[in-house]
């Protein structure tokens, strides 16, 4: 099989000729910042949004941005020019490589930029139809989620736990209060209200959480952005997840127990129903812009 080709500091080269040093701050202390784009047929989904978060998130760790916005988009159209579909795009930048291991941040050096993608994997139709498992865990990462930081390995440990049992997700909570899962987010629902947590420094604000929000708000449905308490996940009548990749996903078990019915519930059938519609006009209208 060829390799996928990626784009490499300034160059379309195949992902198996791309060689990092070892002294690359990404590679020494995961220093470094990413997103992920989801791409249905050739048209990226909200790529304008998902940029401007990379820039809160180098902003967030003081490293300066090698491209704006536009750029950064004309890079993306060349990739997927190579690979036609659905795609996700990673996009990866890191603080460079500096002349020696040392902890504080180099001054002056030129960015990592890598950015590859990946065959769409959206969720089967068995997962839309009968929701999946989730389990729970307290959120032990540090209090920078809002970062879209490329040191994960919080989210890799309580992702973990979730795959041990044949899970889609873990779900935490800091303090009593739900945060976000391994890496999607979490929407409730309670007498037919959705509640979504604070987009706070504790989660990260996903592109699809703000999606989702709009498509409540024009399609009608009720929807609270504030702390939602442990008790009241594990008493909703709905859970969902939702992220680039995973849409909107039903939860229908939480550590073995059935949510709600069990079965996914009106409310995510309502907003299942407006994310495919929002998809399919985006793709009509062949736009990267939301
Ligand atoms: N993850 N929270 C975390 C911790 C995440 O890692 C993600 C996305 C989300 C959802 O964000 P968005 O809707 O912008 O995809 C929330 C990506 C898909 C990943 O790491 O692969």
């Amino acid at each position: 099989m060829t390799s996928p080709i990626a784009y490499f500091n300034g160059q379309l080269v195949p992902v198996d000729q791309i060689s990092i040093s070892p002294l690359d701050r990404g590679f020494l202390f995961g220093d470094g910042v990413y997103e992920v784009i989801p791409v249905y047929e050739g048209v990226p989904l909200r790529a304008r949004e998902h940029f401007e978060r990379l820039q809160r998130s180098m902003d967030e760790i003081q490293l300066a941005n090698p491209h704006t916005v536009d750029e950064w988009i004309g890079i993306v159209e060349k990739l997927l020019a190579r690979h036609p579909g659905n795609q996700s795009v990673y996009i990866h930048v890191t603080r460079g490589v500096p002349a020696k291991r040392d902890h504080a941040l180099p001054k002056g050096l030129p960015p990592t930029v890598m950015l590859m993608c990946f065959p769409l994997a959206s969720p089967s139709k068995e997962a839309i139809e009968n929701g999946v498992a989730c389990v729970t865990a307290r959120d032990f990462r540090w209090e920078k989620c809002h970062v879209k930081s490329i040191s994960l390995l919080g989210n890799v440990l309580a992702r973990q736990l979730s795959a041990e049992v044949g899970a889609t997700e873990t779900i935490m909570f800091r303090n009593g209060f739900l945060t976000e899962a391994s890496a999607s987010n979490v929407f409730v629902v309670k007498n037919g209200v959705v509640a979504a947590p604070p987009q706070d420094n504790l989660i990260l604000l996903g592109i699809t959480y703000d999606l989702l929000t709009r498509l409540a708000a024009e399609g009608a449905v009720k929807l609270e952005i504030r702390p939602v308490p442990e008790a009241e996940v594990r008493s909703a009548d709905e859970v969902w997840l939702t992220s680039s990749t995973k849409e909107v996903l039903a939860v229908t078990t939480l550590d073995g127990k059935p949510v709600g019915s069990g079965k996914p519930g009106p409310v995510f059938k309502r907003m299942h129903a407006l994310f495919q519609e929002h998809k399919a006009k985006l793709a009509r209208r062949g736009t990267v812009a939301a």
